[in-house]
């Protein structure tokens, strides 16, 4: 009774308290999930109706300075294969998107410095010349605050930097040699310099507790990013995290849903490793009151090596084979796809 009684309170506040949701969580039963669900479907169709948006992946580097423990790129994963596509490459992948109906792409690579900040510059004019009606974002780790600036002059509008964890002591067990300060700092310098931004966090990591989890919600609840990133981990056997035990996509769900009543007009990702984990993983997300879907255009080639976690799907799929998939799986969900630039409700740009 208690916890179905907080359920209502977030639903019509969209906030909670620490302790409150650590409750919520520990006694989620069937029921309230089905009713959590529920009410996190009709917050976003308040907001958004049945649009689902699409991002366009592009992989673009699988090089890595980072160590992140639970990641397939990390520097110290020595059997990962590394590349880099070349600027022609980049761009022929958002042609292909962009000819399959896609007005947004995701840059997303490794912590790559080979990509200067001269070279992503001319990839993003490039971007922004060609497809001057398309919504660029980079998906690239931290860099410095001259760089997160010089890109959003070139047209970058979106920068997506998940959190990974707002507990202190969790993030630096994960993160060697990386700094918590600094990952907030960035977040708080993309908002700051006009950027969309989006933050998010991985369930099920090892040494993660609920109150980890209502310290992640409060965290996004207080930084308001326009898009929310959540997806269960998925171990990788090339990792120190090699014999944890992971997410799934039932608890995942649940989070996805409390963001969404937390802050309900965010853009928030069916994520793939949702559907990497469950064939229908992806759309469980939709139901559960995610909003995105990001298909990849990535080269063939290279889908196998962007190996964050194994048993990615879409490996083997082309481009337009993942849009024909995305459509018939957003129609089947009840869902439409829509092709624009998919901003926030509440966004716009000053030229
Ligand atoms: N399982 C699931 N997600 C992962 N990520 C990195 N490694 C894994 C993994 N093993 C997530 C991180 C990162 C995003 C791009 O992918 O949260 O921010
Ligand atoms: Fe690098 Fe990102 Fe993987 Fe960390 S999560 S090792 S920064 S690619
Ligand atoms: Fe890529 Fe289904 S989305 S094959």
């Amino acid at each position: 009774m208690e916890a179905e009684a907080l359920l209502n309170r977030l639903n019509e506040e969209h906030s909670l308290t620490a302790e409150e949701l650590v409750t919520l969580l520990k006694e989620m039963t069937p029921v309230l999930k089905k009713r959590l669900f529920q009410l996190a479907d009709e917050t976003r169709r308040k907001y958004y109706g049945t649009q689902v948006y699409v991002r366009g992946l592009i992989e673009f580097s699988s090089f890595c300075k980072q160590n992140c423990k639970y990641c397939g790129l990390r520097r110290g994963n020595v059997k990962a294969e590394r590349y880099r596509l070349t600027e022609k490459e980049i761009v022929d992948c958002a042609a292909e998107g962009y000819k399959l109906g896609y007005r947004s792409f995701v840059l997303q690579s490794g912590e790559d410095f080979g990509f200067t900040e001269e070279l992503m510059i001319s990839i993003v004019r490039r971007l922004k010349s060609r497809f001057p009606d398309a919504a660029v974002t980079l998906s690239i780790g931290e860099r410095s605050e001259a760089f997160y600036r010089a890109l959003y002059e070139a047209g970058a509008e979106r920068y997506l930097l998940r959190h990974e964890a707002a507990s202190r002591p969790l993030y630096e067990s994960l993160h060697p040699g990386m700094s918590y300060e600094n990952r907030l700092r960035s977040l708080a310098l993309l908002k700051s310099i006009g950027y969309q931004i989006g933050a998010g966090f991985m369930v099920g990591l090892p040494g993660q507790s609920y109150g980890h989890l209502a310290e992640d919600l409060l965290f996004l609840k207080e930084l308001q990013p326009e898009m929310i990133g959540i997806g269960p981990f998925i171990p990788h056997s090339s990792t120190p995290l090699k014999h944890a035990v992971g997410g799934t996509v039932d608890e995942t769900l649940v989070l996805i849903a409390l963001a969404r009543l937390l802050v309900p007009k965010a853009l928030m990702p069916a994520t793939t490793a949702m559907g990497s984990l469950d064939p229908g993983g992806r759309e469980k997300a939709l139901a559960a009151g995610a909003n995105v879907v990001m298909p990849n255009l990535s080269p063939l080639r290279v889908r196998e090596k962007y190996a964050l976690y194994e048993n990615k799907i879409c490996t083997g799929d082309d481009g337009p084979r993942c849009r024909g998939c995305i459509e018939l799986r957003i129609a089947a969900s009840g869902y439409e796809i829509a092709l624009g630039r998919g901003d926030h409700y509440s966004y716009s740009r000053t030229p």
